[in-house]
């Protein structure tokens, strides 16, 4: 598909139906009917970073900071695995608390709950990479934004959009598999600049693809801007699935934010995997990387409860493996 047709696409508001159905047909034909099921751990919510629209921004002195002891995580972990989980999220803000060898320590320990581990903790060095790949984890998730040089620039002061860039082939090369992704609507990025976003990650080409609207946090210096719009998000996720018919999509959690239904609506146009958060909730609240965040469990320790029954009721299946993109099974 060129440049072209995917603006076109993501243009057509009207045919929106025709490219959701189409979207869902591939995704049924790839990955099937199986949604996969990830639970989420945010650790902590301390970040170096200043990222403009970012609610956990270095900047944003309102907000109340936690770092999860390691035990904590790890026990988090094992309940997860015990709910039936079979990949476990860790994701945090940019805190150097989790050094080199802590952060190993803490994925080697949960490898031994027969999950697989994904990370999404964000830049690091090469060394830290490979030390926690050693360490047993599988999965890497580092959304790139955006493709607009400037605009992230602009949005991320401090930040170097071409290492962000090199860390996802570090990743790759080090043999995660690979995650990454953008927000839509972001102030001052065009539908052009969407097109060349979605191209930028076939090219990758990524083994999973988070996409999700910017919302606008009250906390943030984007506070007064508009955020993204719920259908252009849903038709971008859309188009990544025609482009990579077989990766792994989630639902995203903003998606629902805007929308009761949002999660249910991704699923039925592309998506095939869900995160639930398995946080507990003294430091959830206070992991707000956007207002409105919502919780499809209001209490996911306890089986997986609403969301399995979502998922029953549009005809769909919990996944029972992994979960892995097709062409690394191994895990
Ligand atoms: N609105 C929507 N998504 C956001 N993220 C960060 N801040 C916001 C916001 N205000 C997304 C970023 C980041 C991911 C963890 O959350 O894309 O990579």
């Amino acid at each position: 598909m060129e440049k072209d047709e995917i603006i076109r696409l993501l243009s057509d508001e009207a045919g929106e139906k025709e490219l959701f159905d189409r979207a869902d047909a591939v995704r049924k034909k790839y990955v099937d009917d199986e949604i996969h099921l990830r639970g989420l751990i945010e650790f902590s919510n301390i970040c170096r970073n200043n990222c403009l629209y970012c609610g956990i921004r270095r900047g944003n002195d309102k907000a109340a900071r936690y770092h999860m002891p390691e035990e904590e995580i790890i026990e988090t972990a094992r309940r997860a695995a015990d709910m039936g989980f079979k990949t476990i999220v860790l994701q945090s803000g940019e805190d150097m608390f989790y050094t080199r060898e802590r952060m190993s320590r803490i994925i080697a320990a949960i490898k031994k709950f027969d999950v697989a581990v994904t990370l999404s903790i964000g830049e690091r060095e090469f060394d830290d990479y490979k030390a926690f790949r050693e360490a047993g984890a599988d999965r890497y998730l580092m959304r790139i934004e955006t493709t607009d040089k400037e605009l992230y620039h602009r949005l991320d002061p401090g930040m170097s959009w071409q290492y962000r860039y090199e860390c996802l082939l570090m990743l790759k090369e080090l043999g995660y598999e690979l995650g990454s992704g953008i927000m839509v609507g972001l102030p001052g990025q065009s539908i052009e600049s969407i097109a060349e976003d979605l191209i930028f990650l076939r090219n990758l080409p990524v083994d999973m693809a988070g996409i999700g609207p910017f919302i606008p946090h009250p906390d943030t210096p984007l506070a007064r801007t508009s955020g993204g719009n719920l259908h252009l998000a849903l038709r971008t996720m859309a188009v990544m699935r025609l482009l990579l018919p077989d990766i792994n999509i989630p639902a995203t959690t903003a998606m629902e934010s805007l929308h009761p239904q949002g999660r249910i609506m991704a699923l039925q146009c592309g998506a095939n995997v869900v995160m639930p958060n398995v946080t507990d909730s003294e430091y959830k609240k206070l992991y707000q990387l956007y207002p409105g965040k919502t919780d499809v469990d209001k209490a996911p320790m306890h089986g997986f409860g609403k969301i399995g029954k979502l998922i029953t009721d549009i005809g769909r299946t919990i996944g029972t493996g992994y979960g892995s993109h097709k062409s690394n099974l191994s895990v």
